[in-house]
């Protein structure tokens, strides 16, 4: 007689050798679409069972948990971010969460450069012109934007994330690396140049870049909004690769407009997938589809991570990247 596997649900399709090394293992039950399961399939999907591998596109909220009966004991996320999962509803209900921390720090630290230098070097704007067949040649004053080395980044959420942006950002670009974080600590950081400061106010006030990098918590929502755009430079530029709802986007494009700040670079919105309308049409902002940790090898290295929870999971043993 066979042994019964365990069995797990996966909400998204996922790189075929992260399929595949799920499949030697459990009982994998993928989903038949390339779209967002909506709430009641994810509850059936909870229902039927053992364990769930969600990602950053399923609400997975306290109604849902406390819908879903008794089977389903693990989440094991693909991703970092777990602002979709009422982690307190889960922890209730006897549900451990885990995430995928580390793996994706470098692409999306990459990415987060990608941002400020299509902001700052208009690359965004120059390539349009180009497709568009708008391109009359070469002169010397087209196109002009602002260099990035040397100037000052404000990192706000000095996790790891805003540290391996700092990283590049002080030993690429040259550039002064300032940072605040919920913790307030002041001060330099051990072995690097990075300055703490204990107010947010003093980092946008210096700043010519202020990238953002802490995780989505009620403390965290809307914390850059219309005042805190007022207290930056004119000619700052903000990038935000952590989550949309950090950031007030009507604020956002309120300070566009009226030219507050010179800039933004975003990879993520307050309502995914839909953008504010006052984003689109502006050549000052790019844009991109939720981008920071998708590279092939980010991605597969996420689900070889939620892999090693589930296995930790129904072999008993501590998980490894437990998050509630
Ligand atoms: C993350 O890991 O949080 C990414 O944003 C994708 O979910």
């Amino acid at each position: 007689m066979t042994e019964k596997r365990p069995r797990v649900g996966v909400t998204r399709r996922l790189p075929a050798r992260v399929e595949a090394a799920l499949a030697e293992r459990f009982d994998v039950v993928l989903p038949d679409t390339q779209r967002a399961l909506d709430a009641n399939e994810l509850l059936a999907l909870m229902h039927d069972c053992d364990a769930l591998l969600p990602t950053v596109t399923d609400r997975i909220d306290a109604a849902l948990i406390g819908a879903a009966g008794a089977r389903c004991k693990l989440l094991a996320n693909f991703g970092v971010g777990v602002n979709h999962i009422d982690l307190d509803a889960a922890t209730r209900a006897g549900i451990a969460v885990t995430n995928t921390p580390d793996v994706l720090t470098d692409d999306t630290a990459d990415l987060t450069m990608a941002l400020m230098l299509a902001v700052m070097r208009r690359t965004g704007e120059g390539e349009r012109a180009v497709r568009a067949g708008a391109w009359e040649g070469w002169h010397p004053t087209q196109f002009l934007g602002r260099r990035l080395s040397g100037k000052t980044l404000g990192i706000v959420g000095l996790g790891r994330i805003g540290r391996a942006v700092a990283h590049r950002a002080e030993h690429g670009f040259g550039m002064k690396v300032l940072a605040w974080s919920r913790s307030r600590r002041r001060g330099s950081e051990a072995g690097t140049r990075i300055e703490r400061v204990s107010r947010l106010e003093q980092l946008l006030e210096a700043s010519d870049v202020v990238s953002v990098h802490c995780p989505l918590v009620p403390t965290t929502r809307h914390l850059i909004g219309a005042a805190q755009f007022r207290q930056m430079k004119r000619d700052a530029v903000l990038i935000n690769t952590s989550r949309g709802p950090v950031v007030d986007e009507a604020a956002l494009v309120e300070a566009l407009e009226t030219e507050m700040i010179a800039g933004a670079g975003l990879d993520v919105y307050e309502q995914e997938p839909r953008v504010h309308p006052g984003l689109p049409g502006r050549d000052d902002v790019v844009l991109l589809p939720h981008l920071g940790s998708a590279t092939v090898e980010t991605r597969e290295a996420m689900g070889f991570k939620a892999l090693d929870n589930l296995v930790a999971h129904f072999t008993g043993r501590e998980l490894p990247d437990r998050v509630n």
